[in-house]
């Protein structure tokens, strides 16, 4: 199946039905079930807090879908420039195919031309890592999702890991 055409293209106003019907499945079968996630994808849009939404279709049908949004971030008393990953679904009949990496392959490539240094997400800690997050940079970060499913991301190679910080999530958040 791999070898029908996947393409990833930045999403659009016209795409928001598609994406909220693409979480609704993705999230419907997944050990959390679905909790509104394609509704926080359009909610990020619509407040202009999405950075990077990307949609992988095949053959013109939507089967994934990844947002980056602003996070206000500040480390050691500095602004980081930051971007939180979320929501990130594929559509069940199209999942253990690669494209889930490749939107977030493909949505970190997107974030570091426009000087992101910091990705965070809240997540599986065996997915996420393998991308390079890490238990260990998002630690120093109080959020309300700090704790053993909270990972950072470095895009920025002099980054260094600060004692102390705080990570805002967009306001959509808080009706999640
Ligand atoms: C998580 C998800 C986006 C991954 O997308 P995908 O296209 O299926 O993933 P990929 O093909 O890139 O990677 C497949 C690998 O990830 C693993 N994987 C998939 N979902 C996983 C999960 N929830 N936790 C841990 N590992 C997972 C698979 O076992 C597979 O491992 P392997 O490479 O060792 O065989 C997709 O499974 C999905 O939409 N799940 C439901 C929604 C969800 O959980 N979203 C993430 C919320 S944090």
């Amino acid at each position: 199946m791999r070898n029908k055409a996947i393409s990833i293209r930045p999403a659009m106003r016209g795409d928001f039905d598609a994406i909220e019907a693409v979480h609704q499945a993705a999230f419907s079968v997944s050990d959390f079930g679905y909790n509104g996630e394609g509704l926080l994808a359009r909610q990020l849009h619509e407040t202009g807090d999405a950075v990077v939404s990307l949609l992988a279709e095949v053959e013109g049908t939507p089967v994934g879908h990844v947002l980056f949004s602003h996070i206000r971030v500040e480390a050691d008393g500095h602004p980081l420039v930051a971007a939180a990953l979320a929501p990130l679904g594929v559509v069940p009949e199209w999942q253990d195919r690669g494209i889930g990496a490749d939107l977030i392959k493909a949505g970190l490539a997107a974030l570091k031309p426009q000087g992101v240094q910091l990705v965070f997400v809240v997540g599986n800690t065996t997915y996420y890592p393998r991308f390079g997050f890490k238990v260990e940079l998002a630690k120093p970060f109080d959020s309300p999702y700090t704790g053993p499913y909270f990972m950072a991301l470095s895009l920025d190679s002099n980054l260094l890991i600060p004692e102390k910080g705080s990570a805002e999530f967009a306001p959509a958040f808080a009706n999640f």
